[in-house]
């Protein structure tokens, strides 16, 4: 089981004035049950390439294959049960009057006896964190960053065995954030899902995924692990992106103290590092 995408090309309205060409010849091979960060500026391609992973999107030329499928072919009926996909703003979709309608709808949709769709729906609810007294409410009375915990559990709630989210945690405050990534965290710990996780905040992909693949004006930039793909700050810079703040300390601490780890990029690492040469921090 695997994601592979083997010279993929998309252009948006071929053909016409408004041609646009967003991914050109990208390719990457996600192995199951890999956590992989998806980090690049404002139209470099990354929601792109990731409607490609169930086939929302075909491909203008090259492949994508997914678990074994193809996704140039017609049907796609199984692999949209497999790849979840969680858009950017997906509390924009709600529609049911209740939590439970609104996360029970895939299912009733896969035919699901109702019985296995009510104790799925509370599974999928108490892995984004909400109990039983939501079922009844409805999403509109609920807090932004809660809408959106619905909005993901009825993703959640088809038990995908790949998981993609679009930056799940824009626009909400640093707790909410933290909550919706600490059950992304957990469900890829517990049930050994893929995760893809897109995101424009190298402090989350590094303290988040082992992978990060940096996406620039429609191609893969890098591809490595976090700390690997950090060392290269001036080129990140270049392309509009940064290495997490604390790891330009750690790098300026490098000139003056050659043998610290710079390789860092959590402030608790940090703590621990500079503490190992000035014993006094605590
Ligand atoms: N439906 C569309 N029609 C035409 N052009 C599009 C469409 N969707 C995206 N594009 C263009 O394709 C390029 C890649 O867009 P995409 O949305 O994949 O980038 P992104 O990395 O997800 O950006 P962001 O960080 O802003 O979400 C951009 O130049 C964008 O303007
Ligand atoms: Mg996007």
């Amino acid at each position: 089981m695997s994601i592979i995408v083997e010279g993929l090309y998309h252009i948006y309205m071929k053909g016409s004035p408004f041609e646009k060409v967003a991914l050109k010849d990208v390719n990457m091979r996600i192995d199951d049950g890999e956590f992989v960060g998806i980090i690049g500026h404002t139209g470099s391609g990354k929601s792109t390439l990731v409607q490609h992973f169930n086939g929302l999107l075909k491909p203008s030329a090259g492949k994508v294959i997914i678990n074994g499928t193809d996704t140039s072919e017609k049907n796609l009926k199984e692999l949209r049960r497999q790849v979840g996909l969680v858009f950017q703003y997906p509390e924009h979709q709600l529609f049911e009057e209740t939590v439970y309608k609104e996360v029970a709808f895939g299912l009733v949709k896969q035919g699901m006896e109702e019985d296995r769709i009510k104790d799925r729906v509370r599974w999928a609810l108490g892995m984004v964190g909400l109990g039983e007294e939501y079922l009844e409410k409805s999403p509109f009375e609920l807090s932004g960053g809660q809408k959106r915990r619905v909005a993901i559990a009825g993703v959640i709630a088809l038990k995908p065995s790949i998981l993609v989210l679009d930056e799940p945690a824009a626009g909400l405050d640093p707790k909410g954030r933290e909550e919706i990534f600490s059950f992304i965290s957990n469900l890829h710990a517990t049930m050994g899902i893929t995760v893809i996780l897109v995101s424009h905040s190298m402090e989350d992909i590094a303290r988040l995924t082992k992978r990060v693949i940096v996406m620039n004006k429609g191609t893969v930039e890098m591809d490595g692990a976090p700390a690997d793909v950090f060392q290269n700050a001036e080129k990140l810079e270049e392309i509009g992106l940064s290495v997490p703040q604390i790891t330009y300390l750690m790098m300026k601490l490098k000139k003056v103290i050659p043998e610290i780890n710079e390789k860092i990029f959590t402030v608790a690492e940090a703590k621990n590092e500079i503490a190992k040469y000035l014993g006094g921090i605590r």
